[in-house]
């Protein structure tokens, strides 16, 4: 099993390799042309290591069995699809290559994107037996060695890399899949604050307060950086710059505020009837925290800024709490 790994990480090495160089050709002058109009820095694309997947279908698979690896090994490093009428065919074609590094920066699978509109617009690796995408990060392979004190957690391959290249060295995605268990208590091993720049639209939002969960449930307290009115860090580092957005992180938001400002969207609060239920709400949410004094605090905070009566707030946080024991 070790050995069929190490086949794997050299067949992707491999890999990795011939789309760095293709987008160094001719024919990937369109991919590279992409990358720089996206304003990443030749320095950029060349500490991520992007590449280029050519227009056509059989580059790839044509260039490793030219090296001697065997089809078996091809179509287990998810690097070409099989099918009857066409037999093993690229996988990644057409497509700007960002390769997926583990911590200790072997490739262990690749993103695709799109130039341009089409679907999908990123095509991901499939797992294989040595990517298991609930366990590793984009970007924690730089993020690791950051001496900021905080990892900032963002959802795609372009706002970590413009993060990086704005020097917010510490920022890492979750791949593309919804953030795991396993992914925070990998970042556990290099942090105790992470910051949640995930994407403002509303699938960013459900996906930020699915994340709190997770951190919390890890141990780990979470800060959400507010990104409005652009829609991820890559569009606000590219309007707003690297002075802004240190201020964003400077002003991350309580991720228990976040919580109850994204709760009172549900609620009309110039209806009493509903005003009340967002308030029971909010008593349920703080009966969460066991520490007295922590209570209090929120208690405090949540009160103060939905003008909630301290008092009558705090005995509805107590009789609930006395009701679910
Ligand atoms: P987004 O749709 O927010 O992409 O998906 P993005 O990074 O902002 O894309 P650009 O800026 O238009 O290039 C966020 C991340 O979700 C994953 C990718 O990891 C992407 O970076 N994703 C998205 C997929 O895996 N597949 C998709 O089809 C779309
Ligand atoms: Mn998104
Ligand atoms: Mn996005
Ligand atoms: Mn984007
Ligand atoms: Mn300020």
């Amino acid at each position: 099993a070790e050995s069929k790994r190490s086949k794997l990480l050299e067949i992707n090495k491999e890999a990795a390799k011939y789309f760095y160089f293709q987008l160094r050709a001719r024919q990937g002058e369109i991919g590279y042309r992409y990358l720089r109009d996206r304003q990443l820095s030749d320095e950029t694309i060349k500490k991520f290591g992007l590449g280029f997947a050519n227009k056509t279908s059989n580059d790839l698979v044509q260039y490793l069995r030219s090296k001697g690896y065997p089809p078996e090994l091809i179509k287990e490093a998810g690097l070409c699809n099989v099918d009857e009428k066409h037999g093993m065919y690229d996988k990644f074609w057409n497509r700007v290559i960002f390769p997926i590094e583990d911590i200790n920066h072997r490739v262990i699978g690749f993103g695709g994107r799109v130039m341009g509109d089409g679907t999908p617009k990123y095509l991901n690796s499939p797992e294989t037996p040595i990517f298991d995408k609930s366990r590793n990060l984009y970007g924690l392979n730089f993020a690791r060695t950051s001496r900021k004190g905080n990892i900032i957690l963002c959802e795609g391959y372009m706002d970590v890399i413009s993060m990086h290249q704005a020097g917010f060295d510490q920022a890492v995605a979750s791949l593309g899949t919804a953030f795991t268990l396993g992914q925070a208590s990998l970042l556990k091993r290099y942090t105790k604050e992470v910051l949640l720049s995930y994407d403002s639209d509303g699938a960013g939002v459900k996906a930020a307060l699915r994340a709190i969960g997770i951190l919390k449930e890890a141990g780990l307290t979470g800060k959400i950086i507010s990104l409005e009115p652009y829609k991820d860090p890559d569009e606000f580092m590219k309007n707003l710059g690297k002075e802004a957005f240190q201020e964003r992180i400077d002003h991350a938001e309580n991720s228990f505020l976040f919580e109850i400002r994204m709760l009172e969207k549900e609620y009309n609060l110039s209806d009493p009837e509903d005003k009340t239920r967002f308030h029971r709400e909010i008593a349920r949410k703080l009966c969460d925290f066991s520490e007295e004094v922590e209570r209090e605090n929120y208690i405090e905070a949540v009160a103060e800024k939905y003008h909630i009566g301290f008092e009558n707030l705090r005995k509805l946080v107590g009789s609930i709490a006395a009701q679910t024991g």
